[in-house]
């Protein structure tokens, strides 16, 4: 039956090792697309994906594939993203397979991200397929690296094909061994609906589009379903699977990967990591959901214009129903009017976060700097919760101030381990241990401040080992640090959302760094504008931005055209941009600037 043709599997990676690719030859391989219709990395639907490079939103796509035993089968791939910040999609995307291709870069070998990854999969009792991949580089070294599977993950890598995503090399001998290894679904017929949702989409003609896993009896157009965590029921319009485009079919039984639509319009009733079941004959207990994932970084998110309000809260809206990670919650300030306070899972989530709300939502927005989670003890015996530097309670009141800390598990090439101390030294780092992985590679472990992560930590690293450092963090625990708050005076008033929080050894470098930094970014008026830095009521650090002169346009005088216009429209974008306070105009990348110090 049809069952035992069926394949649900994931591709899981570490960033770069070519994920994305791979699915792009298997598509093309099952004929999936036509060679006309074939983008690079289609799986990669949004621009801003393909622009970046990388894959934030998870995409499942069935195809069929016809076997070397003769039989065809349907292939349910689910592409995940490969970046610290999304581990979350991925161990949604996992829950919905029975295997994983694990594709590990034959010049790169093991990184910590596949390793990351792969334990999601082992944790979900999938088969894992190891894949060697781009063999066609010179620096391949696919024998060491099968080695590396072996020994760093304990998996055996005997039968790893090695591959080239890029040529072509080896794609058939990967979807044979899905066929072969991968077990085909089980889950009854005859038992009521019980379908995992693992992720959604709003459409402004069908409503919510519920990616969907279906584990045990049938679903199709006409019944009544029930999602079971917050009770509501609707009647089904459509059911089908992503081939990459929707396609309606009849029905979708226990096994297959698809989708549901059921004009459900009201998106806060859907909730990934939900059970869909069918409202008249409802299934006794649900699915296990997922782990709930909680925001490490925190941003406020204003519109330039104040009456874009209510648009962005709709957006938000329309955004956290297909990435259950993001969190908002409404705010204000005195300099920025009202807005929201957005919890992200990192840094990359949340540029892409607000490049998403700008394109897709067509909206003007302002980002304050990130900044992470205090937990304040008060001289009361109170605790107070701190996710905006501009909300810590007055000096006086504070006993204490913890900061949460990430153990970092950095590896990297021997020869670039005293960089890499260093650079964990200078961002407050509490050294724990390091091993040789093998004759080169080096595991280092610190405890750092997670506020020193989010700020440069990954590019400094980066740029600090050539390129060669991998991070992954967890969040560890919180500890008390000296810490105190430094507020920034334009013109003699202080500017709330400017305002952060930094370690007392720090803080006055910061607080000139930040000062003459902001003194860059800030326009010339015709009015001299003092700028300050306070702990308190006292001064750190000032300086002046000069009043206008007549000639600071004339460096658009120069060059070729194709540059003046290109500048003059850099020029119109910062502007829109920018918010008038009290004053002063500030532009958006004043609001980052802390950002770029220390
Ligand atoms: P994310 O989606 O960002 O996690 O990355 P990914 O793992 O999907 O990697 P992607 O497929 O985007 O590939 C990364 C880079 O490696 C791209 O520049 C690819 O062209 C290249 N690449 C992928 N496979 C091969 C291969 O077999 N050989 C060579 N030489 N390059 C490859």
């Amino acid at each position: 039956e049809r069952q035992k043709h069926i394949r649900n599997f994931s591709i899981v990676a570490h960033i770069d090792h070519g994920k994305s690719t791979l699915a792009d030859r298997i598509l093309e391989l099952t004929d999936t697309v036509s060679k006309r219709e074939m983008q690079d990395q289609l799986l990669d639907t949004m621009d801003l994906e393909r622009e970046r490079g990388i894959t934030i939103k998870l995409n499942a796509v069935a195809l069929k594939y016809h076997a070397e035993d003769g039989e065809t089968y349907i292939f349910h791939l689910i592409d995940t993203p490969g970046h610290v910040d999304f581990s979350y999609e991925v161990s949604r995307s996992l829950a919905a397979c029975e295997g994983a291709i694990l594709v590990v870069d034959a010049a790169q070998g093991v990184e910590a991200q596949t390793l990351a990854n792969v334990y999601l999969a082992i944790d979900n009792d999938l088969a894992i397929i190891p894949v060697i991949n781009k063999i066609d580089l010179p620096s391949a070294e696919p024998e060491k690296v099968r080695k590396e599977i072996e020994d760093e993950i304990g998996l055996d890598a005997s039968d790893a094909v090695l591959a080239s995503a890029k040529t072509g090399i080896g794609i058939e001998e990967i979807l044979e061994q899905v066929v072969k290894n991968v077990p085909a679904p089980d889950g009854d017929l005859d038992k009521p609906l019980k379908a995992l949702i693992f992720d959604s989409i709003y459409d402004d003609y069908r409503g919510v589009v519920l990616s969907v896993r279906v584990f045990e009896g049938t679903v199709k157009p006409g019944d009544r379903i029930k999602l079971m965590n917050g009770g509501t029921e609707y009647e089904v319009t459509e059911v089908g699977v992503n081939s990459p485009k929707p396609l309606a079919r009849d029905i979708l039984m226990a096994g297959d990967v698809g989708y549901i639509t059921g004009s459900i319009k009201d998106i806060q009733d859907t909730q990934v990591g939900d059970t869909v079941t069918s409202a008249d004959n409802p299934t006794a207990k649900p699915l296990e959901g997922y782990r709930k994932m909680n925001p490490m970084v925190y941003s406020g998110l204003y519109p330039t214009d104040n009456a874009k309000f209510v648009d962005l809260r709709e957006a938000l809206e329309k955004l956290q129903l297909n990435d259950a990670s993001l969190t908002f919650e409404p705010e204000s300030s005195q300099a920025l009017g009202f807005g929201f306070r957005c919890g992200f899972l990192g840094l990359l989530h949340m540029d892409v976060v607000q490049e998403r709300l700008e394109r897709e939502f067509n909206l003007d927005l302002i980002t304050t700097a990130p900044s992470v989670t205090y937990r304040v003890d008060l001289v009361d015996g109170s605790e107070k919760k701190v996710e905006n530097p501009a909300e810590m309670p007055d000096a006086a009141t504070i006993k204490a101030i913890n900061e949460p800390f990430v153990k970092a598990q950095i590896m990297v090439p021997n020869e670039y381990v005293g960089a890499v101390m260093e650079l964990c030294q200078r961002k407050r780092g509490i050294f724990d241990t390091m091993d040789y992985l093998d004759d080169i590679r080096v595991n280092i472990i610190y405890h750092i401040p997670l506020s020193e992560i989010i700020f440069d930590f990954f590019d400094k690293l980066k740029s600090n080992t050539r390129g060669y450092a991998s991070l992954d963090y967890e969040i560890e625990d919180y500890r008390p640090s000296n810490l105190v708050k430094i507020d920034i005076l334009l013109n003699s008033e202080k500017v709330d959302v400017l305002s952060f929080i930094a370690h007392v050894d720090f803080a006055e470098q910061r607080g000139r760094d930040i000062t003459a930094k902001l003194k860059t970014i800030i326009p010339r008026q015709n009015f001299e504008i003092p700028i300050q830095a306070a702990i308190g009521s006292k001064i750190i650090a000032r300086t002046n931005i000069k009043a206008y002169r007549k000639d600071v346009t004339s460096k658009i005088h120069t060059g070729d055209p194709d540059r003046r216009a290109k500048l003059l429209d850099k020029q119109k974008r910062g502007k829109k941009r920018m918010k008038s306070v009290g004053v002063v105009d500030i532009p958006q990348e004043a609001f980052m600037a802390v950002l770029q110090t220390g």
